[in-house]
């Protein structure tokens, strides 16, 4: 079954969704380290600029088993989107609790239904690991990412309090 989550899956436009003539057909797939260029562009339009040198030790770091999900969006040969996952157990509730932890699509890819086909994509993952909710947390500042997220069916139902701990 994991294999099959992280393996590629094609996703292709619906000409019957006229409300959305823009959906483009994306190849959603595990990165590989021959990304590392792109997911650096990536994180730095997310606001966390990086070497493409550190991107193989973190994708080592982080693919690590069934309860994460790392996964990029591939649309004409380029990377132009990457979502990821986790799920967790905790103590409050007896099925696990999934959470989206990064979203960015490239900003001149933005627009065509890729980050709404990343999101449906870690949501499925999510249900199909035992999660009823997911939850993300998004910096004040990101006032389009949180119309983004109401328009998909996400509510604001809590307050995310941060400490450095340097
Ligand atoms: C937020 C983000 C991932 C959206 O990706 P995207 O591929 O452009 O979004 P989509 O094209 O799939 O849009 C899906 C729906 O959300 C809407 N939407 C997208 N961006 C929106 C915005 N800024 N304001 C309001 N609605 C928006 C679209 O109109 C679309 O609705 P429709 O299908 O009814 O027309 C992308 O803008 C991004 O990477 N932003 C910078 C990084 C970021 O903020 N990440 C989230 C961190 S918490």
């Amino acid at each position: 079954m994991t294999a099959d989550l992280f393996g590629s899956i094609r996703i292709h436009s619906d000409p019957a969704v006229q409300f959305a003539p823009q959906l483009t057909m994306a190849i959603l797939r595990p990165p590989t380290t021959e990304d590392a260029e792109d997911l650096a562009e990536l994180l730095s339009q997310l606001g966390y600029p990086c070497s493409p040198s550190e991107i193989p030790a973190r994708l080592e770091r982080l693919m690590v088993g069934p309860n994460v999900l790392v996964t990029v969006a591939e649309h004409q040969d380029a990377v132009v989107g990457i979502i990821t996952g986790h799920v967790l157990n905790a103590i409050h509730k007896s099925e696990p609790v999934a959470m989206l932890t990064a979203l960015v699509v490239l900003e001149s890819a933005r627009g065509l239904g890729i980050g709404r086909q990343l999101v449906a994509h870690v949501e499925q993952w999510a249900r199909t690991r035992g999660a009823r909710t997911i939850s993300l947390t998004s910096a004040l500042r990101r006032i389009d990412a949180h119309d983004f997220y109401r328009k998909l069916g996400y509510e604001h139902t809590g307050l995310r309090l941060a400490k450095s701990l340097s």
